[in-house]
């Protein structure tokens, strides 16, 4: 798992509209080309590696196909309300620095994959975006499903005016194709002229704390994933506007 970014340096008070979305300074779109890649585990760890540097974390779970980050966080069958200004997020840890909106919190069975066609689906991705109530937030993660499809369209135009500070690309080495066997994120950021972010190994410790919901950044410093991820992170706060951050 590779991840490459443009993390572009965007001013948030031009163009800003006021909403929901007013008091997030910063909001990163997750984004691959295929399904199953480790975007939802990328997502989850750089909002966990982010609040342990301090920082208060959103995340939108806009995979309206398979939500993953309420059991990533454990988070599952949490009860979303709404209020005045739209729904309230769920906080996933006891010191309220990571929330969460997911739209596996809307569905009865969240495990069940929906299939929502075209015009539903876009109608959602903009309820979602526009109607959570995030508050103030330093960083919004947003995961999305594979590939550039209807929510990606509609995700991006709903954030169009707060200026996503960038995408985080996540990409997996093609073992068929030579130059791609290995570094293949880090050419695909070349080729892009984009910042590569780092290069994530395979870790079963990484899988086995998703699956129990645990905090990996946390609890298993002297595995093989910790400094990719804790590196990734920092080279997302490194490429924050200082004046922003
Ligand atoms: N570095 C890693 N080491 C070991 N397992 C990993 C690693 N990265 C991801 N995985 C595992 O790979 C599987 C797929 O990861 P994940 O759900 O994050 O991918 P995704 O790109 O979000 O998938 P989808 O396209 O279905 O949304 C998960 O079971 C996850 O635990
Ligand atoms: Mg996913």
């Amino acid at each position: 798992m590779e991840a490459t970014g443009e993390l572009a340096s965007g001013d948030p008070s031009v163009g800003l509209e006021p909403g929901n979305l007013s008091g997030v300074r910063h909001i990163i779109l997750v984004l691959s080309g295929k399904g199953g890649v480790g975007k939802s585990t990328i997502s989850t760890e750089l909002a966990l590696a982010l609040r342990h540097e301090g920082k208060k974390v959103g995340i939108l779970d806009v995979d309206l196909c398979g939500p993953s980050i309420p059991r990533m966080l454990q988070a599952q069958g949490r009860a979303v309300h709404q209020c005045d200004s739209g729904w309230v997020p769920v906080f996933v840890d006891q010191e309220q620095s990571i929330s969460l909106m997911s739209v596996g919190f809307l569905l009865e069975r969240p495990d069940e994959a929906v299939v929502w066609r075209g015009p539903k689906k876009s109608a959602l991705i903009k309820q979602f975006v526009s109607d959570v109530a995030w508050g103030e937030l330093d960083y919004l993660v947003v995961d999305t499903p594979p590939g550039t499809s209807d929510e990606h369209m509609a995700a991006v135009e709903a954030l169009r005016p707060y200026r996503p500070l960038g995408a985080l690309v996540v990409t997996t080495p093609q073992e068929c194709t030579n130059i791609f066997s290995r570094g293949g994120g880090e050419e695909l950021a070349r080729l892009a002229g984009v910042p590569f972010l780092g290069s994530v190994p395979l870790d079963p410790e990484l899988s086995r704390s998703l699956e129990e919901g645990r905090d990996f950044i946390q609890e298993f410093p002297k595995s093989p994933a910790f400094p990719a991820l804790a590196s990734i992170a920092r080279e997302v706060l490194n490429a924050t506007p200082a004046l922003l951050s």
